[in-house]
């Protein structure tokens, strides 16, 4: 199977841009200001999406996770808040986080916050190239611990969806059972001219996107054990009391966390077959 090359800088400069921060070019700009102008929810939704990934992340920790893999970690937002800041406001003293993402410019950030942070790691790589990542982010965690893997809008660009599922589980599989999948996925059920529009400006960044349809999004929980209330739109999943709520119009980002016990590497063969999208 011939693999799409990574996708260029640009898929982390425009949700950068998306997201307030300083790390893109005009281009990155003009491509998320047309993509607004096809749908006017766009800039809150990408909010509500890493507002979401970190709300996942603090409940992770708060359920005694202290190591967690960043699978597209992206750049960080107008605030500078990484997932180390959210996992460490749980855990002070032994928090770790290794990140990876194949642009360069978040690579050079997460080796520039290496000297102040020592519990992370800055791996450059594709992710899908599982075992080349997996080899470095040993470095920094243990594979007999319970860990966050967050994989959050990241799956959706990839075109084949069995290959995207292979690769998240073998993330899964890397580490003991008793962690968690930190997911989110962009959709594809909205009004199509919207859909086939916001592809097609996305495509001049040099990076295809494939939204879903939430039952192929679900498909990628089959056999985990997801947290309430389950994979809704990001903005409502688990929102912070007194927040008020974003407007993101049509939905565009599913959010979920799912424990993959059954799955981790330690678990016994007869527990590897949980009913779809179960809620624990
Ligand atoms: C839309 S951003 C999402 C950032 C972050 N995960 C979040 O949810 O806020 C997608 C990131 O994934 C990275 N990315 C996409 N495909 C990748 C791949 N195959 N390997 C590594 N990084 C990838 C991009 O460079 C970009 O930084």
């Amino acid at each position: 199977m011939t693999r799409e090359p990574p996708p260029p800088d640009s898929v982390a400069a425009i949700y950068n841009y998306g997201l307030g921060g300083k790390d893109n070019r005009q281009l990155d700009r003009d491509i998320f200001d047309r993509l607004t102008e096809i749908d006017p929810g766009l800039p809150e939704s990408v909010l509500a999406q890493r507002e979401a990934v970190h709300r996942g992340a603090r409940l992770v920790a708060e359920l005694g996770v202290r190591q967690f893999i960043d699978l597209g970690s992206g750049l960080p937002a107008a605030d500078g808040r990484n997932i180390y800041d959210t996992a460490a406001e749980v855990h002070p003293e032994d928090a770790r986080v290794a990140y990876v993402d194949v642009a360069a410019v978040p690579a050079a950030h997460g080796r520039a916050m290496l000297g102040r942070i020592p519990p992370t790691l800055m791996v450059q790589a594709d992710v899908r190239e599982c075992r080349k990542v997996l080899k470095e982010a040993f470095e920094l965690l243990d594979p007999d611990e319970p860990t966050g893997v967050i994989a959050t809008a990241l799956v959706h660009f990839w075109r084949s969806q069995p290959h995207a599922i292979w690769v998240l589980r073998s993330y899964l599989r890397a580490f003991r059972a008793g962690g968690y999948l930190i997911f989110s996925h962009g959709l594809a059920d909205m009004d199509p001219d919207v859909r086939e529009a916001m592809v097609k400006e996305y495509s001049h960044s040099g990076a295809n996107m494939y939204p879903r349809t939430r039952d192929d999004i679900a498909s990628f929980l089959d056999g985990l054990v997801l947290l309430r209330p389950g994979l809704i739109e990001a903005s409502t999943w688990r929102p912070e009391p007194d927040v008020p709520a974003r407007l993101v119009g049509e939905a565009k980002f599913l959010f979920a966390v799912a424990g993959f016990g059954p799955y981790g590497r330690t678990c016994p063969a007869d527990q590897q077959h949980v009913p779809a999208g179960r809620l624990a």
